[in-house]
């Protein structure tokens, strides 16, 4: 029988989220600082056998899930056998990326049966996302929505909102989901290392939804059912083919029925997303010594709520987080 990765308030992890690479072909401000990240040095990051490894202890673990981040997880030069390798577990495999360079993978992503894809896009201003991205992909992003969405993959776009910057674009972002089966999610803007965040940049859970009541009858927004350990919160517009959603990770966290694990490309083992703490399954693995009780009593520890940051006034106490990483190595 399996052994299931608990922690000590009853939480069964069954998703891991796995980085490749810290690096990205976008800078976004959000997720990276202006002068970009120190990245670690090559000889530390999961070559891919050993991100097989690695993902195979987490499966005969539990796992069911698995999500492939980055940085841009499509850079890394690898990718096609990655997922070849991580195609022969039996989990669920999808992925997070920026799309700028998806449409030549097309074809490994579902020869290796990934697809669930989500996608980050900002803005639908052209502008604004070279402002936000720093880089100027918008055509490409957009385009290759539209052709994962007619590729038959199903599609989530994440959308972070900044106060005064794209809050006036959430109903943009609706009426997109009007003829195109996606869900656009809205992020509430959360703290990493370096991206200078602030409570009061940031749109919440319960702003988007009067942007949504002003616009739209009572009778037209339906809330749907969300799948199980979901970080979102969905609805539809009634007649809409796609959805939308609201990822409120600072205002209304899902943290009791969190079931993710979070693996950097440098092989660390970060049992929450705001952890302080990490766990260096890679070191174990070069050592040749096991790394499942490393993993189990890394899960243990997992903090109840936002890795200790459990309330409003501990997240906007700078001195709290100054132990995580940007989001860019995190993944
Ligand atoms: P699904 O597998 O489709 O549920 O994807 P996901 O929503 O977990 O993954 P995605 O990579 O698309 O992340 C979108 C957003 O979800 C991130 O920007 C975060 O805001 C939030 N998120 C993802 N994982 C976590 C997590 O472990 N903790 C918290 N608090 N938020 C998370
Ligand atoms: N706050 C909220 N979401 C973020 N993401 C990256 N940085 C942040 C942040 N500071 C999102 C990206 C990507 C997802 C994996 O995480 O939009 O879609
Ligand atoms: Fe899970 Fe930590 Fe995210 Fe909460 S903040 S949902 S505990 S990863």
């Amino acid at each position: 029988n399996k052994n299931i990765l608990q922690d000590s308030h009853g939480r069964d992890h069954a998703y891991l989220r796995i980085s490749l690479i810290e690096r990205c072909n976008l800078r976004c401000t959000y997720c990276m600082p202006e002068e970009g990240v120190k990245l670690s040095p090559k000889s530390s990051l999961m070559t891919y056998e050993e991100i097989y490894e690695i993902a195979k202890t987490f499966v005969d673990n539990g796992v069911t899930k698995i999500r492939l981040t980055g940085g841009e997880p499509l850079i890394r030069k690898d990718i096609p056998v990655i997922l070849e390798k991580l195609a022969t577990l039996p989990v669920e495999l999808s992925i997070t990326s920026n799309a700028v360079i998806i449409d030549k993978y097309i074809d490994v992503l579902k020869a290796n049966g990934v697809n669930k894809i989500n996608v980050s896009l900002d803005s639908l201003d052209e502008g604004k996302f070279k402002h936000i991205t720093r880089r100027q992909e918008f055509k490409k992003v957009y385009n290759n929505i539209l052709l994962l969405v007619k590729e038959g993959f199903t599609v989530k776009v994440n959308a972070v909102l900044m106060k005064g910057f794209n809050e006036n674009e959430i109903i943009d972002f609706i009426n997109f989901t009007k003829d195109l089966p996606v869900s656009v999610r809205f992020i509430e803007f959360m703290p990493f290392d370096g991206n200078k965040w602030d409570m009061s940049k940031m749109v919440s859970y319960a702003e988007v939804m009067r942007y949504v009541h002003d616009a739209f009858a009572e009778d037209e927004v339906e809330r749907l059912q969300d799948a199980p350990n979901d970080t979102s919160k969905n609805y539809r517009i009634k007649g809409y083919q796609g959805s939308f959603a609201i990822i409120s990770s600072v205002t209304n966290p899902f943290c009791d029925s969190c079931n993710r694990l979070r693996l950097t490309a440098n092989g660390q083992l970060k049992n929450c997303l705001f952890s302080s703490t990490e766990s260096d399954l890679l070191t174990t693995l070069r050592a040749g010594k096991p790394i499942e009780p490393v993993i189990q009593k890394a899960v243990w520890a997992k903090l109840k709520i936002r890795g200790g940051m459990d309330t409003l006034k501990k997240l906007q106490e700078p001195e709290l987080h100054t132990n995580n990483r940007s989001m860019t190595a995190i993944g």
